[in-house]
């Protein structure tokens, strides 16, 4: 009794920001009201490369931020980007989010954000700077590796449970790059010019469903401009739509050196400068972040008068809610690291998003009681991956190379022999880690090329392991790519490959789509992203068939640059004002309107097994403005082994009174099938899958009229069509 009673009155004596039973909302404005001008600006910028203040007074604490999305950045000093040189640092690398985006499979996703949550809660983050979902707009983006691809509604089903996942560990997602960052070049200047029908429906679903489903406690403010004023201190993206039209209530982030001004910076939605100069103290003041536009210019315009505290108050709050809902969450698990748990996950998630992209005669998988001798050729087969490509650069535990995974899972069934092939690029360090791989070579590209083609004649399966990689102008930050072109002259390599041995899967490794002039002579074709710590593995399972691939693309493979609407239309990449002409236009949308045959179709992916669609129906003809549809189609597994296929629900709008995509995907389903079982899948739709963003009206029509469901194995190979009406 005695103890209970001691127990009660000293939590009556808690203050109330203290008192976990207390709201969310009532503790930020106890802690608020304790806290001097000096301590709120203090939160508002960084204390050093990751980090901003806490208010030790209170026993609030820090927060710390970390890189993402597809793993634990290695710690860096507090002033530089370099490495600190932990001996305890070393994460799972997971893959890359394009690769997530290919499983199209939201557990997945789920699984994702919980894994790669846990990392970021073990080492005491409490902001991941991820997921991305920029949309791929042009296969140039230096950055599309680290986004959910071309289509809205794939990226934002896909992030949503990304979030969840995340921030079930006390850990903020802090979802980028909000908006409209979708190349590289300029990215510091650019202004992007983009109508508000494309905004709507292409470029902000993702963020929307990242705040409004996904319930994301960070966002960060993208480099760019729009409308003239940077993203991270925007009225219209931030304080209009985000907390306008959204009600977002989590902290926004800038991007690290995108602020640059300081009353834009008050007034408009953002709520922590980071980056801005991280120098250490060689800025004349004593502190450099003390020069911040949010530190002592911001403390001068409150002290002054000149603004109200009002304004960092709101900021505070947003702070406050972020650390409540993190750092000060006692009941939040511990969180793990680079566990196996961890690293199994990674492998589940790849060999899911590995995408078949053809696979003629059977050519895959290997036929391992068929063949002795396994030639394996292409740089990108020894080349470490997660090291590189910028902010998203890991220091791994470890990263198995698609060699090493091909000759674990071989053994002793056949002989696996290297041969190099192409010269690339030597790896560079990053933030003073490097790859450790050392790929050196003296001979002539000639001499490379002979090698592997002699080997090749005399294998009796050939693997070519090439692609892009994460250094400057390729699949890496800060820059885009030159052409759509593969580097190091590999079509010709793959060309003469093909010519020598018919055997021959090509395995390209690349956040991007890729020209392949080659196509139609080589029988097989892999698409292997970036896949993190369980590459190789991952990588072989597909080859071998241990498990059968289920990927399907997350973005369209065009044949050639000028199928790409930002290319055809020659605006890309902009001389400081980029306009988005093609508007609506992105992707399979575009090559729809225009009728061109890409490479590789948006939802495109191959099985070693086969799928029969049903034909779809439908519960009514017409459906009412506030009523729902559903749509069913059955689907057999026609082969001989267990398989997943991802059945997409397509709608075409037949009138409109503005123009609109062909089609567009509004629903997806990922099923599992036995050999000779059949399920049946259903897509229940509401108006939303039917409508349009009305730029005059500023919302969203669904007008009625006739329409069409559009149900298929990819954008391009649509099994079966019905028709209904809105009434
Ligand atoms: C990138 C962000 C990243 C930040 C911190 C910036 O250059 O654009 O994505 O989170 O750096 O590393």
């Amino acid at each position: 009794m005695v103890s209970i009673g001691a127990k009660t009155k000293a939590q009556s004596t808690l203050p109330v920001y203290l008192n976990e039973s207390a709201s969310i909302e009532q503790r930020i404005e106890d802690a608020l009201s304790r806290m001097t001008l000096e301590e709120k600006v203090a939160m508002c910028h960084a204390q050093s490369k990751f980090s901003s203040a806490g208010v030790p007074r209170l026993g609030i604490p820090e927060n710390w931020m970390t890189d993402g999305p597809h793993g634990i950045r290695a710690e860096v000093f507090w002033d530089k980007w370099d490495q600190a040189g932990w001996t305890n640092d070393s994460c799972i690398a997971f893959p890359a989010l394009t690769c997530l985006a290919a499983s199209w499979n939201t557990d997945l996703s789920s699984l994702y954000g919980k894994v790669i949550g846990e990392e970021a809660r073990y080492r005491n983050k409490n902001v991941l700077l991820g997921p991305g979902v920029n949309i791929y707009r042009t296969p140039l983006n230096g950055r599309n590796f680290e986004y959910m691809g071309e289509d809205p509604l794939l990226s934002s089903r896909m992030v949503v449970p990304y979030i969840q996942g995340v921030q079930s560990n006390g850990v903020a997602a802090c979802v980028k790059h909000y908006a409209l960052n979708n190349q590289e070049i300029d990215r510091h200047t650019v202004n992007v010019d983009v109508d508000d029908r494309a905004l709507y429906e292409i470029y902000l679903p993702a963020f929307k469903a990242a705040v409004q489903e996904g319930k994301a406690w960070a966002i960060m403010g993208a480099y760019n401009k729009y409308k003239g004023q940077w993203a991270g201190q925007n009225q219209y993206l931030l304080n209009d739509i985000l907390r306008g039209e959204w009600k977002f209530d989590g902290v926004v982030v800038s991007d690290w050196g995108g602020i640059n001004d300081t009353k834009q910076a008050i007034y408009h939605g953002l709520d922590m400068e980071f980056g801005s100069w991280t120098n250490g103290l060689t800025m004349g003041a004593s502190n450099a972040y003390d020069n911040y536009y949010l530190a002592d210019p911001f403390l001068k315009l409150l002290k002054s008068g000149e603004v109200k505290e009002e304004e960092v108050d709101k900021k505070v709050r947003n702070i406050l809610r972020l650390v409540f809902r993190t750092n000060m969450n006692t009941k939040r698990p511990w969180g793990s690291f680079a566990t196996e748990e961890h690293a199994l996950a990674g492998r589940k998630i790849a060999q899911e998003g590995i995408v078949l992209l053809k696979n003629n005669n059977n050519t895959l998988p290997i036929n391992l009681a068929k063949t002795k001798k396994i030639v394996v050729v292409g740089e990108n087969a020894v080349k470490l991956m997660t090291v590189g490509g910028g902010s998203s650069s890991l220091k791994a535990k470890y990263e198995v190379s698609p060699l090493d995974g091909i000759k674990k899972r071989i053994g002793t069934q056949a002989e696996v022999v290297y041969a190099r092939g192409y010269i690339g690029e030597q790896p560079k360090a990053q933030d003073g880690l490097s790859t450790g791989d050392s790929i050196t070579d003296n001979r002539s590209a000639d001499q490379l090329m002979k090698e592997a083609l002699t080997l090749a004649k005399g294998a009796d399966f050939v693997i070519y392991v090439g692609g892009l990689n994460k250094n400057d102008k390729q699949d890496s930050e800060g820059n885009d790519r030159a052409s759509l072109g593969l580097p190091y002259n590999q079509d010709k390599l793959i060309t003469e490959l093909a010519k020598v041995n018919k055997n021959l899967a090509v395995v390209m490794i690349s956040g991007n789509a890729v020209a392949m002039p080659w196509v139609n002579d080589v029988p097989s074709i892999v698409q292997g992203w970036y896949l993190g710590t369980e590459a190789g593995n991952a990588l072989a399972a597909i080859l071998v068939g241990d498990v059968n691939p289920s990927g399907k693309l997350p973005f369209t493979f065009p044949a050639k640059l000028a199928d790409n609407g930002a290319h055809k239309l020659g605006v890309y990449p902009g001389k400081g004002e980029e306009k988005y002409n093609e508007s609506i236009f992105v992707g399979y949308r575009w090559i729809d309107k225009e009728k061109i045959k890409p490479l590789f179709s948006f939802g495109h992916g191959l099985s070693y097994t086969t799928f029969e669609y049903g034909k779809v129906t439908a519960d009514k003809k017409q459906m009412t403005a506030d009523g729902k549809m559903t749509f069913s189609v059955s689907v057999k597994n026609t082969g001989k082994r267990e398989g997943q296929e991802i059945v997409q629900l397509y709608i075409n709008d037949v009138k409109s009174s503005l123009p609109r995509p062909i089609k567009e995907l509004k629903a997806f389903n990922k099923i599992s099938l036995k050999a000779g079982e059949t399920k049946r899948v259903t897509f229940t739709i509401d108006k939303t899958a039917l409508s349009f963003f009305d730029p005059k009206k500023h919302d969203w029509v669904a007008e009625s009229g006739d329409f069409n469901a559009l149900v298929g194995a990819s954008s391009t190979d649509i099994r079966s069509t019905i028709a209904f009406k809105l009434k």
